[in-house]
């Protein structure tokens, strides 16, 4: 929008959340409470956004200039109240850019959308009052600041300290959420007082400035009330979070997302999902996730940042920074540390975790495994319990595993080390050394069976007696005949 300004106050202390973080800066929807606003900012295309901050403003001003790079960065030293907060931000910028329209926002309403912001600005522009508030109808008003109607529009916003009985019976309510013409913002501005209960600067005394002016105070009623509604403390900021999770999963089963159970799904701002993927019940979908068509997640899963193919299933899994293929099977009881590429119809199956690894197509990592710093080929099936060891205590080295390759269970491969296309391995092998590619490998020595050992050794035990039993009904397995290879799970 042209010649608009948007500023966003960001001073407060919020000294309710009892926290080290500030509070704007906490998260709801894997984002700040203040990128929301932000966003919500920006989608209006403003000629300029200001930011207005003071505590603990070391973590808040870095914040906003990540977000918002080309943002006027405004420091309010001391919280002197909402008008001296705007008087601040209104000083920051050059006096060329003190025209046009300006909206006020606060940076604690996450669930604030642009499309209301928007709203509420044109219908700012399309009047001839001086300045517009964003007001709701709240079943209790307490602590907010009451709008009070008259014939010409509103006359007057009362603050909870200096409202009278009938004031504060007043169901309307200011979000918080202002817009000014900018010449008679700029000029009210030195006028406002702190004659008041709290002794504070109020940016709501515009509004009897503005009548006294002989200009009229215009009030756009959102309907969504809860879009303005601000986090003070941590239980305030859980039940907000609730709700943004609650539109969020509405809009993407409106998309075309099963979600089973919304009640114990939680999905962040920045997660993209596709038609027809499922969720399951108690499924995180965090970060910059991305799902695509007919993929199958949960139950239990936490994904942070990961992409998850097109009719992938993912069961009991937590995963970070990482691809799972079209296809491809993961979980039960999965761990996938950042690096994780599986391939299309893969399989990393329960009890395993991975780490830095590319898994090629159709390969499969089915049980109890580690699998670090690795490539593994297509095709390939690596036994139950095989560890890649990839850490020497110093340094961490990379294994490779060729393509369809078949590795025998309990194995340990020693990195660096590679093992070659269509290789075998024999359970229980160490491999130090490379293995090319066809061959076989097997590192334990022969098995020597110690005859009638049980009944020397452990005499007088149930072993023993269990041993002399087989051997009188001569029911002894026989001895030899088991090729190195056994145990090659699938
Ligand atoms: C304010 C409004 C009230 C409205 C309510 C909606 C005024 C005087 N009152 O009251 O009418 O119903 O919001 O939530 O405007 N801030 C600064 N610097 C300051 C003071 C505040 O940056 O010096 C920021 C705070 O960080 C906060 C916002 O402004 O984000 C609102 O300040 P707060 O003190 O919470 O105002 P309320 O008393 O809630
Ligand atoms: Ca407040």
């Amino acid at each position: 929008m042209d010649d608009l300004t948007v500023i966003v106050l960001a001073a407060g202390g919020g000294t309710r959340m009892k926290s080290k973080t500030m509070k704007v800066l906490h998260p709801i929807a894997g984002r700040s409470m203040l990128a929301h606003v932000l966003a919500a900012a920006q989608s209006l295309e403003p000629a300029r956004i200001v930011t207005v901050v003071g505590n603990q403003r070391d973590q808040v001003a870095p914040h906003v200039q990540e977000l918002v790079p080309e943002a006027v960065i405004a420091v309010q030293e001391s919280q002197d109240g909402t008008g001296h907060a705007v008087r601040v931000a209104w000083e920051a910028l050059p006096a060329e850019a003190r025209r046009g329209t300006v909206v006020v926002a606060y940076g604690d309403t996450p669930l604030l959308q642009g499309e209301s912001l928007r709203a509420f600005a044109d219908f700012h522009l399309g009047s001839q009052h001086a300045m517009s508030i964003l007001t709701g109808r709240v079943a209790d008003p307490f602590g907010y600041g009451r709008v009070i109607r008259d014939e010409s529009g509103v006359a007057a916003i009362v603050e909870e300290k200096d409202a009278t009985e009938a004031q504060a019976a007043v169901d309307e309510i200011n979000s918080g959420i202002l817009a000014f013409d900018a010449d008679f913002l700029d000029a009210a501005l030195p006028r406002i007082g702190n004659d008041n209960a709290k002794g504070e600067y109020y940016l709501t005394e515009t509004v009897a400035l503005a009548r006294d002016d002989g200009r009229t105070v215009g009030a756009f009623v959102l309907d969504d009330v809860r879009q303005t509604e601000g986090a003070n403390d941590r239980a305030q900021l859980a039940a907000l979070a609730k709700e943004m999770n609650r539109r969020i999963l509405d809009r993407w089963m409106r998309e075309g997302v099963t979600v089973v159970d919304p009640d114990t799904t939680w999905v962040d701002a920045d997660v993209k999902l596709a038609r027809d993927v499922t969720i399951l019940p108690g499924v995180q979908l965090l970060g910059a996730t991305v799902v695509a068509e007919d993929a199958v997640v949960g139950p239990d899963c936490t994904l942070k940042d990961m992409e998850v193919g097109e009719g992938a299933t993912v069961v009991r899994t937590h995963g970070e920074l990482g691809v799972i293929g079209a296809g491809a099977n993961v979980g039960p009881f999965s761990y996938l540390r950042p690096g994780t590429e599986l391939g299309a119809a893969g399989k990393i199956g329960a009890f395993v975790e991975t780490k830095n690894a590319q898994i090629g197509e159709g390969a499969k990592v089915p049980h109890l495994s580690y699998v670090g710093d690795a490539e593994i080929g297509e095709g390939t099936n690596i036994g139950a319990g095989t560890i890649f060891a990839n850490y020497d205590g110093v340094q961490k080295h990379r294994t490779t595993v060729g393509r369809h390759a078949r590795t025998g269970s309990n194995n340990t491969f020693v990195a660096p080390v590679t093992i070659g296309d269509g290789a075998s391995t024999g359970g229980g092998t160490v491999v130090r050394e490379d293995v090319p590619s066809g061959a076989l490998a097997v590192s334990s020595g022969p098995q020597r069976n110690v005859e009638g050992w049980a009944q020397r050794r452990r005499p007088g035990t149930k072993q023993a007696e269990a041993a002399e039993e087989a051997a009188s009904r001569g029911t002894a397995p026989e001895l030899g005949g088991t090729g190195p290879v056994g145990d090659n799970q699938e």
